[in-house]
């Protein structure tokens, strides 16, 4: 049995493999073709933390798989009476053939996932975001090609997607340069990378940019860190995505966020809203590429 709670899970050949998959089940999905392997199967999705994509992607892709699915937040369910993570896992687990959790520490997910009797899917910690670097680098390769040998400059907080794309670097084979303020840097333990060629950093977000192939961002403020929010502003203010970041970056630079976004912070509207943006096609492929990753997690590789 496999577990997705890190990028760092799954090989490169792997990744190849869902990339490939991936794309044939968006091509099946546009033309309307039926693609149901999951027939009975049932995902339960439990969200600590709010959401859109994760939950409306989840939740159609099993569907559309053929399957079935249960919602549960902390409000709803024992999860917020202080039911231990252990029992909860050992119940649901029982009941459900996967699990996608959102949730805070990595330590509850980990935990969740070790008495769990079925693969566990990360939907977002405050550590990783995997399953949304699975669709950005989908996104890349759909648009540029292969992402081996580029270059992603990454604006801002050192959080659970800067982490998650420096293990994707390390294990893909590109390079992540990296620009946070001071005091919100990559904790290079937490992200579990090495200090190698696929990670450098500058303290100028404009040096970051610099002939980068994908220039890339996030909120000021990740979700848990809302206390933080009025000293984030300050300390970011140089952190936003312009247009003269995109100018300095390679012509055909892609510009992507995870979203939601907030335009005016950490992007401006004119480089979200504009020509080298690809930030909805990167939103709908969370659904293509988070099929391919249950098919792959129940079915193991197919053709
Ligand atoms: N990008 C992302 O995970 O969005 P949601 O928080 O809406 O799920
Ligand atoms: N870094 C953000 C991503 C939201 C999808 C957060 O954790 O809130």
């Amino acid at each position: 049995m496999r577990h997705y709670l890190q990028f760092s899970d799954l090989s490169a050949s792997e990744y190849a493999y869902l990339f490939e998959r991936a794309a044939l089940i968006k091509r099946k999905f546009k033309a309307y073709e039926k693609h149901q392997p999951l027939v009975d199967r049932t995902l339960a999705m439990i969200f600590e933390k709010a959401s859109t994509r994760t939950r409306v992607s989840f939740e159609a892709g099993m569907y559309q798989l053929g399957g079935s699915v249960v919602h549960l937040t902390t409000g709803d369910s024992q999860l917020g009476r202080s039911e231990p993570i252990e029992d909860s896992a050992r119940v649901i687990s029982r009941m459900v053939d996967l699990v996608m959790i959102r949730t805070y520490g990595q330590d509850k997910i980990v935990r969740f996932a070790e008495y769990s009797r079925v693969p566990v899917i990360n939907g977002l910690t405050n550590e990783f975001h995997p399953c949304q670097i699975l669709a950005d680098i989908f996104t890349y390769i759909e648009h540029r090609g292969s992402i081996q040998g580029k270059t992603v400059a990454w604006v801002g907080d050192g959080n659970n997607m800067a982490n998650t794309w420096l293990q994707a670097a390390e294990l893909l084979g590109f390079t992540v340069h990296v620009s946070t303020p001071t005091g919100y840097e990559v904790d290079q333990a937490v992200a579990g990378i090495a200090r190698g060629e696929s990670f450098k950093v500058f303290d100028d977000p404009m040096q970051a940019c610099a002939d980068a192939d994908l220039v890339t961002t996030d909120v000021w403020t990740s979700m848990g860190f809302e206390t933080e929010n009025e000293a984030r502003k300050k300390a970011f203010a140089e952190w936003c995505v312009d247009a003269d970041m995109m100018r300095v970056a390679k012509p055909d630079a892609l510009f992507m966020h995870c979203l939601p976004a907030h335009r005016g912070e950490e992007v401006q509207a004119d480089v979200i809203d504009g020509p080298q943006s690809v930030v909805w096609d990167e939103a709908e492929n969370r659904l293509h590429v988070q099929k391919a990753l249950m098919e792959f997690l129940l079915l193991g590789r197919l053709a």
